[in-house]
């Protein structure tokens, strides 16, 4: 088990609370998972080549994908995908393929990107491990896998506390063991993990995969 709590499909939820995400979650970065959230975009500022081809996998309402562009990272080679139309429909200013779809059973060729990042998405699926099964798979030689999740660490006090709470009461995630998580990606073939500190019930971890990479031609 990957995660404390088993958790039923969560795609509903989402749907329903897409007009009031971006405020709830502003505030679990804000108290509990920001620094998980900075770590997350370090890695993928130092690790997006020109010509990376780049996946969020469970992108929800698309801001990583505003603030890369925005940052100058192109669009061309950019795709976004969530099971929840809500939340899809709140990317409609970003100029990338977005896909319906889930992590479960991602509709990619094995090995079709450079960089794919998964924040705060494989604890809402009923499967992680299926989910993250599907996110290494699509993931080239040489390429890398960023995750963000809510990790099962000691909360730094009342406020993280509070936000742990509220995510267990909304039923729109749970909270996944890092090394449990860690060793899952392990088993995965020319994968190796590790671990970014930071503090707080998050964590973020970069999964690469070995073997050289063969990058597309623009
Ligand atoms: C907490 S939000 C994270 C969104 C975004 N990555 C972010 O950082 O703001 C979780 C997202 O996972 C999506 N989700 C739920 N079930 C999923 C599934 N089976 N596969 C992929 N995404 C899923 C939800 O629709 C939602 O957009």
């Amino acid at each position: 088990m990957l995660a404390e709590t088993p958790l039923d499909d969560a795609v509903d939820l989402y749907d329903k609370l897409a007009p009031r995400y971006d405020k709830l979650h502003h505030r679990w970065l804000r108290h509990a998972g920001g620094e998980a959230q900075a770590a997350l975009e370090g890695l993928v500022r130092a690790l997006a080549l020109p010509n990376s081809k780049f996946l969020d996998a469970g992108c929800g309402t698309g801001n990583l994908a505003r603030r890369l562009i925005a940052e100058g990272m192109p669009p061309n080679l950019m795709t976004l995908l969530d099971p929840s139309v809500a939340m899809l429909a709140r990317c409609a200013d970003i100029p990338v393929p977005k896909i319906q779809g889930r992590l479960e059973s991602l509709p990619f060729e094995d090995g079709t990107f450079d960089l794919v990042t998964c924040a705060w998405a494989l604890e809402t699926v009923p499967d992680p491990h299926l989910a993250l099964s599907e996110l290494c798979r699509v993931v080239r030689a040489g390429g890398a896998l960023c995750l963000a999740f809510c990790a099962d660490e000691p909360a730094r006090g009342f406020a993280d506390s509070l936000m742990r709470q509220a995510l267990l009461f909304r039923g729109t995630g749970r909270f996944m063991s890092r090394s449990r998580l860690m060793q899952a990606i392990e088993r995965f073939e020319n994968f190796e993990v590790r671990a970014i500190p930071s503090h707080g019930p998050a964590s973020t971890l970069l999964a690469r995969r070995s073997g050289e990479a063969t990058q597309a031609p623009l």
